[in-house]
């Protein structure tokens, strides 16, 4: 198969010998290459390295891509999402404008419940077909892998549609996905008075399957307020934890809900959300191997307070970026968005963003070994963007569609 030689590249971004999980002052260290080369071999990145030293005689066959004043990356890893959804709920949006929270809506039966109304009366193929166009719209703006969540069946039959739509996805997507299991999204309304009902039939009805049909990866529940407590998440992620699937949970988003800790005492892969962190979370983070997936357009269509991202960094603990792309707090799945508002808003250093949203992405989802940076061996998932004047540029310049192309396995999509 004839390679492809991409020359002239104006800076080669995140290129690493070597794997390593990015925390504290190290995610602020990004390295990279100016006037570079990259080949590509079987949709695997062959070599790179300085202009200078590229050592390559003119062979017809080879596909060659001058990237003049243009910078490469390796595509975006958002390692939190929930892509799979029957309809969008903009009807919310209103009542949050005008004035009802979040929690007050689910509280109503809105919020995850109206979405597990409308799974329930949707066809697996509806499903898929919509989940499909999501994949192809994220994959425009830059996503080379991505994390999707089942939780809004909320019944056997409803998660089990769910997760077997997500397993259709993997086997059909170019990109690697990664299936997470969120039963413990909130309580079904039959079940509001009886936790343990519920809970029974986490375990003893969905997880059973979920590990006979492979249908999941990970297991993930709302530690919150109002939703599933921290007893409750331990003994639902031990119960998946016995069927291989490791934690990856819904922590400290409205609330000190105590998931930090829980996540951290379990060693989870991360805990996700942290708008709402003290000292205790904060340290028990820090010290701990569980990464801490930031979601900052969650944060900004809930009107809360950006998480506290510097605090987290100054700590030492290990931050990934993901968009948690889903119809109740975060209707976009655009992580140069989430990019953005990481730097705006939460004063994370654009090479401190950009390493949460690509290697430490990657490790939130365990595929540091295939993507996240420029390696040799590892898939070629490439952002090309527009000309622009610098690497800050990008978040800076927020809103704009700054990607001219985007490259998944060395095939242009
Ligand atoms: O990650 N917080 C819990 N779950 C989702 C939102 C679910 C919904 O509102 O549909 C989240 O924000
Ligand atoms: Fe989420």
């Amino acid at each position: 198969m004839p390679a492809t030689i991409i020359t002239n590249i104006k800076q080669l971004v995140n290129i690493r010998q070597q794997n390593e999980l990015l925390r504290g002052k190290e995610l602020a260290v990004l390295p990279c290459i100016e006037n570079a080369y990259l080949v590509i071999e079987n949709g695997i990145i062959a070599e790179y390295g300085e202009m200078d030293n590229l050592g390559w005689t003119d062979n017809n066959n080879d596909n060659l891509i001058d990237a003049s004043g243009q910078i490469v990356l390796p595509a975006w890893c958002d390692s939190h999402t929930h892509i799979v959804f029957a309809t969008s709920r903009e009807e919310e949006f209103i009542d949050k404008i005008r004035g009802i929270s979040y929690a007050e809506i689910a509280a109503k039966g809105g919020g995850i419940l109206n979405s597990a109304k409308k799974i329930a009366e949707t066809s697996e193929l509806d499903l898929l077909r919509s989940a499909w166009a999501r994949l192809q719209e994220i994959m425009q703006l830059g996503t080379g892998a991505v994390e999707i969540k089942s939780g809004y069946g909320l019944s056997v039959e409803g998660e089990l549609k769910m997760l077997r739509v997500i397993k259709k996805l993997k086997e059909t997507s170019p990109i690697p996905i990664k299936a997470t299991f969120l039963g413990a999204h909130t309580y079904p309304v039959e079940y509001k008075e009886n936790h343990q009902g519920y809970i029974d039939l986490i375990i003893n009805e969905m997880l059973p399957v979920i590990a006979e049909e492979k249908l999941a990866d990970y297991i993930d529940v709302f530690c919150e307020t109002g939703f599933f407590s921290p007893e409750e998440t331990e003994i639902i992620c031990i119960a998946g934890m016995n069927y291989g699937l490791k934690p990856k949970i819904h922590a400290n988003q409205l609330n000190l809900s105590g998931g930090t800790q829980v996540g951290v005492k379990l060693e989870a892969v991360s805990v996700d959300h942290l708008e709402t962190m003290d000292d205790d979370a904060i340290n028990a983070l820090a010290n701990s191997t569980t990464i801490g997936t930031l979601l900052p357009t969650a944060a900004f269509f809930l009107r809360m307070p950006f998480q506290p991202a510097r605090k987290l960094i100054d700590a030492g603990c290990a931050i990934a970026l993901a968009t948690d792309f889903n119809p109740g707090s975060s209707p976009s799945g655009n992580m140069n968005l989430a990019i953005a508002m990481s730097c705006i808003q939460m004063k994370m250093l654009p090479e401190e963003a950009i390493n949460a949203a690509t290697i430490n992405g990657a490790y939130a989802m365990e595929l540091q070994d295939e993507l996240g940076s420029i390696m040799v061996g590892k898939k070629a998932n490439l952002i090309f963007t527009k000309p622009v004047p610098s690497l800050a540029y990008l978040p800076y310049s927020f809103g704009s569609n700054l990607i001219d192309m985007v490259m998944i396995g060395g095939e242009i999509i």
